[in-house]
């Protein structure tokens, strides 16, 4: 996999990019969106707190700035020849993108809906969506939809946000039919899809006890959903490549507070993770050079990479059985569309 410095750096004045990244404001999302921002993108954070977004797009200038000025200085004392004097000229042109907050709440499905117009009204075309935005193995919660809040996080909203998107990236590709990094859908998924192995069945509930054991199942259930959704939009609409992208455990502390503020056991998995994330974890900024470089790179195409999944250092991985299985997913897909048209929300 090239590294993220070798993919192109736009200017957005001339190429123009446009990116909503969910959950943008933190963890993986946060450092996906720096590097897309470093590129020139134009991106969209698609977040429930205008307040929390904001503060984090005042960070992410910040750090962009600081990360080209460090890069600026260091390249003006080493130039010693032409290409390097060449570099140093790109490195001084470079052209940050442009931040914007799009509100989002993907535990209700009108806010998907609002938040879709809200885009249209400001863009005419979409060249990448990121679905980052997750919970993952949080107490048994219905959202006001009546859906299991992981199940709807992780799922059911990224589902219709990409659905009501796809004509924009679709007519994104009719439009540019030879940009280099074809219009795409990347989905985070996780190697806990893998707890839905032995039982995946999205009309039950699993409020089962002890809960944190079950917790696990519901999240391995959405992200298991997550891949057929992935696959099924790959096989329906192949002129938007779609790539599903496992970023490596990634021991931020936000996804875990709810594990590391129990009374008293809280200690015990903060050390757990402690020591979990010591031999296995990478940072978040490691899993999100990931994301960056399934969402940038221009070597994919549809034809090869459509549907595929990654994991870190850009290896392709194999989903379970139960994810990889189309009659599932097909199964998926239909159960989905039913139970959105059930609540009013129509998708084609
Ligand atoms: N961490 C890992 O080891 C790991 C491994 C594999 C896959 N993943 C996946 O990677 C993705 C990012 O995880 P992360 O580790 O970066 O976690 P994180 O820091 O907790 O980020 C999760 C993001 O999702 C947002 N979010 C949660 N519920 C939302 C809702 N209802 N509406 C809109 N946004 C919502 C959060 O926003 P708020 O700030 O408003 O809460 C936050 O920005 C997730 O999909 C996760 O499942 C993570």
């Amino acid at each position: 996999m090239p590294s993220i410095d070798t993919f192109t750096y736009l200017d957005p004045s001339k190429d123009r990019r446009v990116a909503i990244i969910t959950g943008g404001n933190s963890g993986i999302g946060f450092y996906t969106v720096l590097q897309l921002y470093l590129h020139g993108y134009i991106i969209y954070i698609a977040g429930r707190s205008r307040s929390r977004c904001n503060k984090s797009i005042n960070e992410l200038k910040a750090k962009a700035i600081e990360i080209i000025d460090a890069k600026f200085s260091n390249s003006n004392t080493n130039i010693k020849n032409n290409d390097e004097i060449i570099e140093f000229n790109k490195l001084k042109n470079r052209q940050l993108g442009e931040l914007h907050y799009l509100e989002l709440d993907l535990s209700n499905l009108q806010s998907v809906l609002k938040a879709v117009e809200t885009f249209k009204q400001k863009e005419e075309y979409l060249h990448l969506l990121i679905n980052n935005a997750g919970a993952m193995a949080v107490p048994y919660t219905l959202t006001q939809d009546n859906y299991e809040v992981q199940l709807q996080t992780n799922f059911i909203s990224p589902f219709l946000l990409t659905l009501k998107l796809l004509p924009i990236l679709e007519k994104t590709k009719d439009q540019f039919p030879n940009l280099i990094e074809n219009p795409r859908v990347i989905y985070l998924s996780s190697i806990g899809h893998q707890f839905a192995s032995l039982y995946f069945n999205l009309k039950k509930q699993m409020n089962y006890k002890p809960d944190f054991i079950f917790t696990w199942v519901r999240y391995g259930i959405a992200k298991t959903a997550g891949i057929h959704f992935m696959k099924m939009i790959a096989l329906r609409n192949p002129k938007v490549l779609c790539i599903i992208v496992h970023p490596g455990f990634v021991m931020n502390p936000n996804i875990f507070t709810y594990w590391t503020n129990l009374p008293i056991v809280g200690i015990l998995f903060w050390c757990f993770f402690q020591i979990f994330a010591y031999f296995f974890g990478v940072t978040p900024e490691q899993g999100a050079d990931e994301v960056t470089k399934e969402s940038l790179n221009s070597n994919f195409t549809i034809e090869k990479n459509n549907g595929e999944s990654f994991g870190p250092g850009g290896k392709i991985i194999q989903p379970s059985k139960v994810a990889s299985n189309m009659d599932y997913a097909a199964r998926t897909w239909i159960w989905t569309i039913r139970e959105l048209n059930e609540r009013g929300v129509v998708v084609d």
